[in-house]
């Protein structure tokens, strides 16, 4: 399970807390999803649960396991909103093995895989990928890392409709296999999941659905 206990969030360049008394968990197959108006703190509690920044109180537990950010880090796998404007290879081969010293061709085919992308040419610029593609293409980068934790920033933002259902099938089908938090300002996107969701407005979580 993975769990947030009572977590705040004040950096010191806020006057007021951006995040406070966030408990919440998520399981394999019920992915937190959490949505709420813009400035409410989802992109924040995403840099949070993922270690990017580190909360001024609270907990967070992994598998029973209290999680220091740099740990989280190591964990988490960030798909920011329209992760598709910050590729920076040259090929899909290249975007995939940024940051990696070595990148086993079979850890590659698989992940191209799962994500959908099985038969493409890995020697074409990302740039040029479908749109679907390119969002297919972002969460293989974050997937090629393992990542225990998979976290998503308005995962079906700017996509075209019938697109938006292949890349909600595809983020279903991932949360089966890992904890994922979804943030969302279109918490009804994810209503025939049926799972809860939660609403962060003025630091106030209510259960959605
Ligand atoms: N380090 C910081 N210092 C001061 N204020 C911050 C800091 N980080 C975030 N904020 C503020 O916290 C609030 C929440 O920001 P955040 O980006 O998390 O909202 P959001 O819910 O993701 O919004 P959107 O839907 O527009 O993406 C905003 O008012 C933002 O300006
Ligand atoms: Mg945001």
């Amino acid at each position: 399970m993975l769990k947030l206990e009572d977590i705040e969030y004040h950096p010191s360049t806020s006057e007021k807390p951006i995040l406070r008394g966030i408990s919440l968990d998520a399981n394999k197959g019920q992915p937190l999803i959490i949505s709420g108006p813009s400035g409410s703190g989802k992109t924040t509690l995403i840099e949070v649960i993922s270690g990017l920044v580190t909360q001024s109180k609270g907990t967070i537990y992994c598998d029973n396991e209290e999680l220091k950010g740099r740990q989280r880090r190591a964990i988490s796998g960030v798909v920011f909103q329209f992760p598709e404007r910050h590729f920076i290879g040259m090929t899909v081969a290249h975007e995939l093995r940024l940051g990696h010293r070595r990148l086993p061709g079979e850890l590659q085919s698989e992940v191209l895989t799962r994500v959908g992308l099985g038969s493409i040419d890995i020697s074409e610029l990302p740039e040029k990928l479908s749109g679907g593609q390119q969002r297919r293409l972002a969460i293989a980068v974050q997937l090629i890392r393992r990542p225990k934790i998979l976290l998503l920033d308005e995962p079906t933002a700017g996509l075209d409709w019938s697109i938006r259902e292949e890349i909600l099938k595809l983020i279903k089908q991932l949360s089966r296999e890992q904890y994922m938090v979804i943030v969302t300002h279109e918490p009804e996107t994810f209503a025939s999941w049926n799972i809860r969701s939660y609403q962060l407005d003025k630091q106030i979580l209510n259960p959605a659905i």
